[in-house]
């Protein structure tokens, strides 16, 4: 039996789950991987706090020093979350030769070079399965099991909390300040919810998941990024009456050297698998030139799924005869990312109900190369005279779109209201 003494930083709902699981699990990790964890040191903010899950109180410390610098602690699992301290104490362990498992997507992805570079130059181990997608082993399919393909792209459902208020938004109609306001009150979104309805938390989970695919580093800051805050349920049922479904999607591709990054309100044809990922659940659908196309699902967050990728992560670094870091082509700045993709687009505009505007505007889309594929024009003329017409294009350029519509605009006659990719459609 192999011992293997570990360091908590930090000790919330995550650092409980891994503690239950670690105990729950001790005799069966025995028998059947020969390895006896023993956490030594747990660091918390506050020592005196009750916790539970029978957590010695001697093992608690509010001093980072008695897990970073202690010689006998062989590898470190943070659950702090948030940039700082949590990036500069992974790095200390890594540089001190510990190796980290870490749930921590923000410190991963905005400090991914100086990580990669500490845990080089020790021949320590990162892992960080569960920074992405929870308890989902995407993060392990990339780096092992899908290591025969060229991934050409993947789109992802990576955020619980957007997928709940977007399915709720669905199936009631409601507005998305009245979801939000009850997804708080049940604590299922977080009492700021800025990282996750801005489109923040996916941001970082796919310049993690597309750098792994492509195996270029995609950094954060080239991650294309849109919340979900403008989100009508207008909009919602317009796409639905045409066969589509709106989710907070994470899309990435990689055509030869170019690459695209981007988290946005995506629609998805509602036959699409990704379109009945509902509620708080996760999903990411990626298509490899060997394996074709695959979707993993399950519950991307809460402690005992964040549990299970932490565990089994360490599991693995505990039992690895060496460890394994991703090899980037390209440098550690960067690929070019681009920034005019192609997309099918869904535009919602408000128009005067009269001859000839439809004309002006299938002729400012035309002027600009942009094919219309449908068009619906929605209910009885309002007060001003003003209907709704729906359109979704062919696909065409980002910047021939967005010209084509500021065309459109200085009609006078005509607002546009929405404009949401759509993916899916080949
Ligand atoms: N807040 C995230 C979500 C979970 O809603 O999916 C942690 O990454």
């Amino acid at each position: 039996m192999k011992q293997v003494n570990i360091g908590f930083l930090g000790c919330g709902n995550i650092g409980g789950g891994v503690w239950r699981l670690l105990r729950e699990f001790e005799a069966e990790i025995a028998r059947r991987e020969q390895l006896a964890f023993r956490v030594r040191r747990v660091l918390v903010r506050d020592v005196s706090k009750a916790r539970g899950g029978n957590i010695p109180r001697e093992i608690l410390t509010d001093s980072p020093e008695d897990v970073l610098a202690d010689p006998e602690i062989q590898i470190v699992m943070e659950f702090m979350g948030g940039e700082e301290p949590a990036a500069s104490y992974i790095e200390r362990a890594l540089l001190a030769g510990k190796t980290v498992v870490t749930a921590n997507k923000m410190a991963l992805s905005t400090h991914w070079a100086e990580l990669n570079a500490a845990a080089q130059k020790t021949g320590a181990g990162l892992y960080f399965e569960a920074s992405v997608c929870g308890a989902i082993p995407v993060i392990r399919a990339l780096t092992d099991s899908l290591q025969a393909n060229r991934v050409e792209g993947l789109m992802g459902i990576i955020n619980g909390t957007t997928n709940y208020i977007l399915t709720r938004m669905a199936r009631e109609g409601s507005a998305f300040e009245d979801v939000l306001y009850d997804a708080q009150r049940l604590g299922l979104a977080e009492p700021d919810p800025t990282a996750d309805v801005e489109g923040y938390d996916a941001a970082y989970k796919l310049s993690i998941l597309s750098s792994l695919a492509f195996h270029a580093h995609v950094p954060v800051e080239k991650v294309f990024r849109e919340g979900i805050t403008r989100v009508t349920p207008l909009d919602i049922a317009c796409g639905q009456e045409m066969g589509l479904t709106l989710k907070l999607l994470a899309v990435a591709k990689r055509s030869g050297d170019r690459v695209e990054a981007r988290v946005h309100p995506t629609f998805v044809p509602s036959t699409h698998p990704l379109a009945s990922v509902s509620d708080a659940f996760n999903a990411v659908f990626l298509k490899g030139h060997a394996c074709g196309e695959m979707m993993f699902y399950g519950r991307g967050a809460g402690d005992m799924p964040t549990a299970s990728a932490l565990v089994s992560d360490l599991i693995k670094a505990a039992s690895a005869p060496r460890h394994k870091l991703p090899e980037f082509f390209g440098g550690a700045d960067g690929v070019s990312v681009d920034s005019d993709w192609s997309s099918v687009y869904f535009i919602r505009m408000r128009a005067q109900d009269k001859p000839g505007v439809l004309a002006k505007v299938a002729g400012c889309m035309a002027g600009h190369d942009v094919g219309i594929a449908s068009m619906v024009q929605k209910g009885e003329p309002d007060a001003e005279g003003r209907v709704q017409l729906v359109f979704v294009t062919h696909s065409a350029h980002e910047r021939a779109v967005r010209a084509a519509l500021a065309e459109v605009e200085r009609s006078g006659e005509t607002s546009v209201r929405s404009v949401i990719r759509v993916e899916g459609i080949e």
